[in-house]
């Protein structure tokens, strides 16, 4: 089963920038910024990295990408998840990037573009296919969604395919978002918001009705309402499914616990993702493996999972049929 699923031409739908940065990456940026507060020794970070539940995983990430100062951290960040990708024959990626929260840390908005069309230049060069979706960091409220937008659409970079939501979602009500998504949808762009990774169904059926969604970003919780997995699977909305992210940050117990196999059954459009590899350990390979050997699936079937990600994803269709 590894080596088929290596073989395998995959497409990623749901992965962060600053989530993508490797250990040693992160190693070279704390010891290059100590004020940071990020262990500047392996096993120190090793334990730094050990989640003990969602909010602490959010401070970590906020730490790393903290220590993001200048155009040559962001293209080294872009390569090195490039080089990730292309060993485990990833051809083609939707990155999510948070520009705002980059312009706050300091840099400006030319060098994270520049660092972002540099570093996809030289990721398609190694084989790599790496389209860009801009998120609002939903914790910061309206200014954050209205400074995502304007980047959006006034400097619409190349390989910029769709406009997303992240961050906690308690609290953050997806409906105040509406008027941003509608506008970024108007441009041209695929809304794909995080819902339902850290709270019920409701906050799905929002990311449905008010930011007319077009897949959704985890959507764990589905499985707690019938008429929503009913729903999802009649109308073929795709789930950005990140198994391990969702052990690591304690919201499914493992991976055996996850609600995978019910929404797979109910017929939904499961696709497989790290969201934030190295911080969980993860790998999109190890994704497929751990769901292949936990739900016992077939060669057929895992095949079935990595063909969603391909029609999930927003490629062109002549692009999708040379992945199929
Ligand atoms: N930012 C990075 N990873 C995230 C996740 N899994 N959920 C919400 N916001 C995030
Ligand atoms: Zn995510």
């Amino acid at each position: 089963m590894r080596s088929f699923i290596h073989a395998l031409p995959k497409v990623e739908l749901h992965l962060h920038l600053v989530g993508s940065a490797g250990i040693d990456t992160v190693l070279e940026l704390a010891r290059r910024h100590p004020e940071a507060g990020v262990p500047t020794g392996r096993a120190e970070l090793e334990r730094f990295y050990t989640f003990r539940n969602f909010d602490h995983f959010l401070k970590v990430y906020w730490a790393v990408q903290s220590m993001l100062k200048g155009r040559a951290d962001i293209h080294a960040l872009v390569v090195g998840l490039a080089r990730d990708l292309a060993a485990q024959n990833v051809r083609y990626a939707e990155v999510t990037v948070t520009p705002y929260n980059h312009v706050l840390d300091g840099l400006s908005a030319d060098e994270v573009f520049a660092g972002l069309a540099s570093g996809r230049a030289e990721a398609l060069s190694s084989g790599v296919d790496l389209a860009w979706c801009f998120d609002i960091p939903g914790e910061k409220g309206l200014a954050a969604a209205r400074e995502t937008l304007a980047f959006a659409l006034t400097e619409r970079p190349e390989g910029l395919v769709s406009f997303g939501l992240a961050g906690p979602e308690a609290g953050v009500g997806r409906a105040q978002f509406a008027p941003f998504f509608d506008a970024a949808r108007e441009a041209g762009l695929h809304g794909v918001p995080h819902a339902g990774e850290t709270t019920g169904p409701e906050t799905i059926w929002s990311a449905l009705r008010d930011l007319k969604a077009e897949r959704i970003g985890h959507g764990t919780s589905c499985v707690q309402d019938p008429a929503l997995v009913e729903h999802l699977a009649l109308k073929g909305i795709p789930l950005e499914v990140c198994p391990t992210s969702n052990v690591r940050t304690r919201q499914v117990a493992s991976i055996a616990d996850h609600p995978v196999r019910q929404m797979l059954d109910a017929g939904i459009v499961v696709t497989l993702n790290t969201d934030d590899p190295p911080f969980f350990g993860a790998t999109l390979e190890g994704e497929y493996l751990a769901v292949a050997s936990t739900l016992a699936l077939s060669h057929a079937e895992v095949a079935r999972l990595a063909e969603n990600a391909v029609l999930a994803s927003f490629l062109p269709n002549a692009r999708k049929t040379v992945l199929l």
